[in-house]
């Protein structure tokens, strides 16, 4: 075996691999030769994939939700496996991560703002302290403090509701009249975002104000691990505009900018992503301007030996990115695949050498296109057939089978599959893309 790859090379634990990031992680691991080990819990162990399970040189069973008892066993095993890197899948152990590499010795975020990537609170205070441009926001602990803030105007119309702590769009609402009086006969109530749709509230029901914090505030617990979550609803400003996403590399606290990807959303008041499209069709100078941004959100919320995902809104006739929100993770949807397809440039290489203390791979080598477009269902119900279509220069990839349930189309839990499409422009990808999931079979009953 050569020196330097397979079981021979440095060791990096991942802080729970199996999200959408860990397929990336396990390759770049080996195509750096390095040991990748997983702390995890022992049921969620055994839920793994087979193909996780056997790229992985051991594994850390601890309970993730315990603090103190996770650092002990992690750090005893980052100790015995002389492991030289820490590393994430999912938001919510950042804060986690930043801690055992501090007390580990190894190269890691700064543990006194982790928390502020994790909580969109304290990530709120983190940009307004560093002059991030985000959009305003307000804190409501329940539906009559999201009143007082509504009527008072201080964040316009429409207002935007999420959960403090969460991801993937779930509880997140736009609701452009709190109280529902445009559905029951009143004014259009539309902010200056314009005319977004949002049903009203029953009429002996809570109006969409109410509702939309019931939804964000219906996470207690993140599931498979049972991690408490901080349920306060967060209030923002609807920030109008184009949405785009740019990650950050950071390596010994210097940023290192990756491309910038078009996203697109549902419309009205549940956003879900329909698909990226890379690169985003932006002017160089604005593709700049949107990563010298996401670099200051990344480094505001302590990202220092890590990775960061920031999503950003431009507003139409500006060219000052809003930062919607960041995380000091790799990105989900298959970013990573969409990305690399494009430029050739790995996040999850980058980010294994930036966790290891050494200098990321960050340089273009193509200059190509890539558009990954989700299959969504017109409602919920259980999945009676799915069929993605064969293109050449497309693969499909179906996240359900026919008897699984379908979740109501208000967060990312409802996408049927997705295709992903390369081609030299973004306009030809993203056609090439749609096209075939405009031929897929989606039936719902
Ligand atoms: N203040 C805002 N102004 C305009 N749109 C917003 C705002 N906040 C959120 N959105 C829309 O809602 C989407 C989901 O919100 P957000 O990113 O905060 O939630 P999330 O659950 O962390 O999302 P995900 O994990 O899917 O990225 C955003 O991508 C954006 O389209
Ligand atoms: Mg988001």
């Amino acid at each position: 075996m050569t020196i330097g790859t397979g079981p021979r090379g440095p060791g990096v634990l991942v802080i729970e691999p199996m999200g959408n990031a860990g397929r990336f992680l396990v390759e770049a691991a080996d195509r750096l030769g390095l040991r990748l080990y997983a702390a995890t819990h022992k049921e969620v162990h055994d839920a793994y994939p087979d193909r996780l399970r056997s790229a992985l040189a051991g594994v850390c069973a601890t309970d993730l939700t315990d603090t103190p008892r996770a650092l002990a066993d992690m750090e005893a095993y980052c100790r015995s496996h002389a492991v030289a890197g820490v590393a994430v899948c999912f938001e919510l152990f950042t804060p986690l991560a930043a801690l055992l590499a501090e007390r580990v010795g190894l190269p890691g975020n700064d543990p006194r703002l982790a928390r502020a990537a994790r909580n969109k609170i304290l990530m709120g205070e983190a940009f307004s302290a560093a002059g991030v441009p985000a959009p305003r926001w307000a804190v409501a602990r329940d539906a009559a403090e999201a009143r007082r803030v509504a009527e008072s105007g201080g964040l316009g119309r429409p207002l935007v509701v999420k959960p403090a702590e969460q991801g993937g769009s779930w509880g997140v609402s736009v609701v452009d009249d709190p109280d529902g009086a445009a559905g029951r006969g009143g004014g259009s109530g539309a902010g200056r975002g314009g005319g977004v749709g949002c049903g009203p509230g029953r009429p002996d029901g809570p109006g969409p104000l109410a509702a939309a914090v019931a939804a964000a505030q219906r996470f207690t617990h993140a599931q498979p691990h049972g991690l408490e979550l901080d349920t306060t609803a967060l209030l923002q400003e609807y920030v109008p505009g184009a949405e785009y996403s740019c990650d950050t590399v950071v390596a010994g606290g210097v940023a290192y900018p990756l491309p910038v990807v078009r996203k697109n959303t549902t419309r009205g008041r549940y956003r879900i992503e329909t698909g990226h499209t890379c690169p985003s069709g932006l002017d160089p100078e604005l593709v700049r301007t949107v990563q010298h941004t996401a670099a200051r959100a990344a480094l505001a919320v302590g990202v220092r030996n890590g990775i960061a995902h920031t999503e950003l809104k431009i507003p139409p006739g500006t060219r000052t990115p809003y930062v919607i929100e960041t995380g000091a993770r790799l990105p989900g949807d298959n970013l990573c695949e969409v990305v690399e397809a494009a430029t050739g440039v790995s996040e999850a290489v980058a980010y294994l050498q930036a966790v290891l203390g050494r200098v990321p791979d960050t340089v273009a080598t193509a200059s190509a296109a890539a558009s990954i477009r989700f299959l969504l269902p017109e409602h919920g119900g259980v999945l009676r057939h799915a069929s993605i279509p064969e293109a050449p220069g497309t693969h499909g990839e179906l996240h359900l089978r026919p008897g699984d349930p379908v979740p109501e189309p208000a967060d990312s839990a409802c996408r049927i599959g997705h295709v992903l499409a390369r081609a030299a422009t973004a306009h030809l990808a993203r056609a090439l893309a749609a096209g075939v999931v405009a031929r897929s079979r989606v039936e719902v009953g």
